[in-house]
This record gives structure tokens, sequence and C-alpha cells, in this order.
């Protein structure tokens, strides 16, 4: 797999560029002919059936899938005009691009800044040097940009995951942030949410636009429809759509994609 001479770090306006993607767990083939242009400092939602390929593919994006021994996949992913799938790439640098969001919140059993701090803490250049008020600030920061600050600045050293489920997401967002990743991943960020916790963090995820490459899996079409600029619909392992989430919604180009979202399956 080599990088196509066209890639130019994101300055054609796409953040990943999928390539004919194919992928098998074992003998099962999960993703066909995969070919995506994600758009640079957009918010994409993933949407389709269960089974469709949905988490397999955002899961090609950061690499994480080959920690299974059985999975083979072929084609190419660029990020930012490098492609992740190249030999000579570094795995952590890569992954210090790409953020990811689980279904299930996942903090460590570690206090909210050392969770905040965790990520930045490996990754990030300089930090040997820096003084405890320099990372006060780190985790100030990205605190405020979920919104979480004024709820948790008066008990940072207690334990993340005394927090009610919708602050451990939130706060799973943030760790994310001090890397300095371009693209976030999340997978049904909120479907361990109550309506309310839903409601907070579809919030925060608009908050976040412009900032960042944002792809998010949901069976919501209501959060789709509300939280998307570009929607990808996928049927089987294949991409059946990707438009803007107006044109997918309103006049979507394929029948199968007018029968998902009217409900007719899945
Ligand atoms: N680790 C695995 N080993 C074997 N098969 C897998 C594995 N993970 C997923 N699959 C299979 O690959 C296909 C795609 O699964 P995937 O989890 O990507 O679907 P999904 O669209 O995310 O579904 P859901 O909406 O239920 O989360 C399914 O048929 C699934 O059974
Ligand atoms: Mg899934």
């Amino acid at each position: 797999m080599t990088m196509t001479s066209q890639s130019t770090n994101g300055q054609n306006g796409l953040a990943i560029e999928t390539r004919n993607v194919n992928l098998w767990y074992g003998d099962f083939q999960a993703l066909y002919d995969v070919n995506l242009d994600i758009k640079n400092g957009a918010i994409t939602s993933l949407i389709g059936p269960s089974g469709c390929g949905k988490t397999t593919y955002l899961r090609s994006i950061n690499r994480i899938n080959e920690r299974l021994g059985y999975v083979r996949i072929e084609g190419s992913i660029a990020v930012l005009g490098h492609d992740i799938y190249d030999r000579g790439v570094e795995l952590a640098q890569v992954r210090k691009q790409i953020g990811m969001v689980f279904q299930r919140p996942n903090p460590l059993p570690i206090s909210i800044r050392d969770n905040v701090l965790f990520g930045f803490e490996i990754h990030a250049e300089g930090r040997q040097r820096m003084h405890r008020s320099e990372k006060d600030e780190i985790v100030e920061k990205a605190l405020r940009q979920v919104l979480l600050w004024d709820t948790v600045k008066d008990r940072l050293d207690r334990k993340a995951t005394e927090l009610s489920l919708e602050e451990q997401q939130k706060l799973c967002i943030a760790r994310l942030l001090p890397v300095k990743p371009q693209v976030l991943l999340m997978d049904e960020p909120c479907s361990a949410l109550d309506p309310k916790g839903t409601e907070a963090v579809e919030e925060l995820i608009w908050e976040l636009r412009g900032q960042y490459t944002i792809v998010i899996v949901t069976h919501n079409m209501a959060q789709a429809r509300r939280a998307s600029e570009e929607c990808i619909f996928m049927l089987m392992g294949r991409v059946i759509e990707h438009s803007s989430t107006e044109e997918m919604f309103v006049t979507p180009a394929q029948q199968e994609t007018a029968n998902y979202i009217e409900g007719r399956y899945g």
C-alpha cells in the first residue's frame, strides 16, 4: 500500500481518504470495496442496521481491528494525507492524531485530573519539563471544552469512575483533547446514556464542530440528523450512500437508504 501522490495532508479538504478497503474476520468478509472521502473539519455520521460494518470501518481508521490476529485488511486509508497502513508508519503517531470514544464510557479508575492528563503524559512533547500549574491549565481547558469544568472543578482528585455515565463520557472526550488529535472517532457515544445525557453529549459534539473532524456512529436517526453535516449509509459491509445529511434524509438517492431511514428494517 502506497501513499497516493494527490494526498496533500488534508489540504484537499479531506481528512480521511478510504480506497478499496476490504476486511475479513477469518473467512468472513465484513467490509466490501469501501471508498469514502471524509471532509476535514466536518461531522460525519455513519448509519446502518446492526452488523453492517460501522464499528469495523471506524476501527480500521485507527488500526485497532488488527489487535485481533485473524483480521485481514486490503486497500488503503489515508488520514490527513498519510496512509496509515503504510509499512513505515508509526502506530503511536497514528493514534496521536486520532482519538476514539467508545459506546460505554471507559475512564481509568484514577482521579479525574489524571484521566485528563493520561494520554498527554504518554504522547505530548515537552511534557517532562512541565510544571504542575501548566498541567492544571491543560486540565481546566480540556474540561471546559467538554462543558464539565463547573461540575467537577472542586473534586478533580476524586475517582473518575464515581461520575455519572454522562459525565464519564464527557471526560472520555476531554482526555483526548490535550493530545491535540485532528480526528475524533465516536462509536455510538450516547448509547449508554439516558435522554438527558444523550442531549448533553450531543450538544457537546456540536460545540466541537469545526475544530475536529468527527466521525460518529449512531442508531439514532434523530441524532444523525441533528448532529451531523454529512451522512454515510452502510448495508451488509458496503457503502450504499454518502451525501450531505440534509440530502440523505430529504431526498435519498438509493431505495435501500429510504427504506432504512423510514424504519423498514434494522
Ligand atoms: N471480532 C469479530 N470477529 C468476528 N466477526 C466480527 C467481529 N466483529 C464484528 N464481526 C462481524 O462483522 C460484521 C460487522 O460487525 P460490526 O460490529 O462492524 O457491525 P456494526 O454495524 O457496528 O453493528 P452494530 O450496529 O450492532 O454495532 C458482523 O457480521 C459481525 O458479526
Ligand atoms: Mg457497532
